[in-house]
């Protein structure tokens, strides 16, 4: 069983009592670095809050804690302000030090189940380490024991633990902490850990967004962490502290996930069932202007994202085509404000995240965006404005008005002139003009979108998007 031999101990080079050489990597340094060049600048922020939510649930089922991303105040504070570094603590399990370097200094090696749907053990090493080459310092505590270890670059390039020096002169790659050398969030637990990221350089400011961090550079963190995971579990607290002003601490901020900003914002939403996927579709509210202001925190304009276990994959951002991708899927109007996260439905040995997660492959090929897209517009049809819906729909002017104050068209919220799926308006119409489903986001599918559409082009559609403009 693959599980079983990804859980044994593996140790290079020694022929195994069977007489097997097991294969051994002789440049670990490079894997390392290879495998981190495939990593965005942001990528540990996800590693490093997976590692303390795993640390945390590993505590016992659903127990509560929390995964913190705080400058490392102790830091911060003996160097009178001048050292500012990043760190993550969480009220998790905690390490020793032989599973510190047993974890940390190994590539490949997970203290959880090791699986292409799980971990790869290869995680933090990779998008944080790569990122920190003057070090990733782990301070860990279990049992009450603390201890330290520093994962980072030597000056000759290799990779490993660095030596640290006891109170008592010798050297080891591990040293004991006391009880004042615990970070703010770990008093009074004798467990946890905390990670310091130590960035490039003695004087890097690793609270700073990377250079490649162009949008939202102020809350980089809630950014990323808001559009990475769809949902966090309730029973743990994801929290933020970042943009000081001068002199005073900011607040902590509690990162609920993309899926609790949508709840929120969401006038309409369904459910479509395609072939080999289901696609959430929400309709976020017309306050444009505030919504461009919380870009800053969460996804809050139109996007198309792939779903895979609790987390967000495959976002366009709108500089790189998001809002053409919306269009392929018949989103012709309102797609600003159109939320559509495809969730595929294969057997799970179809679908794999790479060994950076960076990108979802579905029998490994990137996702099929235009084939979905085309499923989609064949079940769904296209958007439109409800000027265009009243013209098809052959009402009059003040009709339309007096829907629109009433919230009458199917999903919509009273004075709202969002998007309607043009097959939905049809039905709608049809049954008297009597609302289809409900405006919660939770609402269930509407029967007609789980039945597939005759497969040609319904006649309804070249009234909206002529052939020779399709
Ligand atoms: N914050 C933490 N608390 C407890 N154990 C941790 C923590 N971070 C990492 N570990 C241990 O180290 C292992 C390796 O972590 P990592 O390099 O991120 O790889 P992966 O998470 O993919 O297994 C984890 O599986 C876990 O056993
Ligand atoms: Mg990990």
């Amino acid at each position: 069983m693959p599980g079983q031999l990804s859980q044994r101990d593996h140790t290079a080079d020694a022929a195994a009592v069977d007489g097997w050489h097991e294969l051994a990597v002789a440049n670990p340094t490079f894997l390392l670095e290879r495998l981190g060049s495939e990593c965005t600048d942001v990528q540990g922020l996800r590693e490093l809050t997976v590692n303390g939510l795993d640390a945390i649930a590993a505590l016992s089922a659903r127990a509560g804690g929390r995964v913190v991303w705080d400058r490392d105040w102790l830091r911060f504070d003996a160097s009178g302000g001048r050292v500012r570094k990043l760190s993550v603590t969480d009220t998790g399990t905690g390490m020793t030090p032989e599973q510190l370097r047993k974890y940390i200094n190994q590539l490949a090696s997970s203290g959880r189940e090791q699986s292409a749907a799980a971990n790869f053990g290869v995680g933090a090493k990779i998008a944080a380490g790569s990122r920190n080459p003057h070090g990733l310092e782990y301070r860990s505590w279990h049992g009450g024991h603390g201890s330290l270890v520093c994962f980072k670059r030597h000056p000759d390039g290799r990779w490993g633990l660095e030596p640290q020096r006891w109170p008592d002169g010798r050297r080891e790659f591990w040293r004991p902490l006391g009880e004042q050398e615990k970070p703010w969030l770990l008093r009074g637990y004798d467990h946890g850990t905390q990670v310091v990221l130590l960035g490039r350089h003695e004087r890097h400011d690793t609270t700073q967004a990377a250079d490649s961090v162009t949008d939202g550079r102020r809350h980089w963190i809630t950014r990323d962490l808001n559009g990475r995971f769809l949902r966090l579990p309730e029973e743990v607290e994801v929290l933020v502290r970042e943009q000081h002003r001068r002199g005073q601490p900011a607040q902590l901020q509690r990162i609920y996930g993309e899926r609790h900003h949508l709840r929120q914002r969401a006038i309409a939403a369904g459910v479509v069932q395609l072939s080999d996927a289901i696609a959430h579709w929400r309709v976020l509210d017309e306050d444009h202007r505030t919504r461009r202001r919380e870009a800053a925190f969460w996804a809050s304009t139109g996007h198309a994202a792939a779903v895979y276990g609790d987390e967000l994959y495959d976002i366009l951002p709108q500089t790189r085509g998001g809002y053409g991708r919306l269009q392929d899927f018949g989103i012709r109007f309102g797609y600003e404000q159109v939320v559509l996260h495809l969730e595929p439905h294969v057997q799970a040995d179809r679908l794999q995240c790479n060994t950076a997660r960076m990108l979802l492959l579905l029998d490994h090929e990137p996702l099929p965006w235009a084939r979905w897209g085309e499923e989609f517009v064949d079940r769904y049809g296209v958007s439109v404005g409800l000027d265009v819906a009243a013209s098809i729909a052959g009402f009059s002017e003040d009709k339309v008005r007096e829907l629109r104050r009433a919230g009458r068209f199917p999903g919509h919220r009273a004075g709202t002139r969002v998007m309607v799926f043009v097959p939905d308006l049809v039905e709608w119409m049809r049954n008297g003009g009597e609302a289809q489903y409900d405006t919660a986001p939770t609402s269930k599918a509407p029967s007609h979108g789980i039945e597939r559409r005759r497969a040609d082009r319904p006649a309804w559609m070249d009234r909206v998007s002529p052939r020779s403009s399709a």
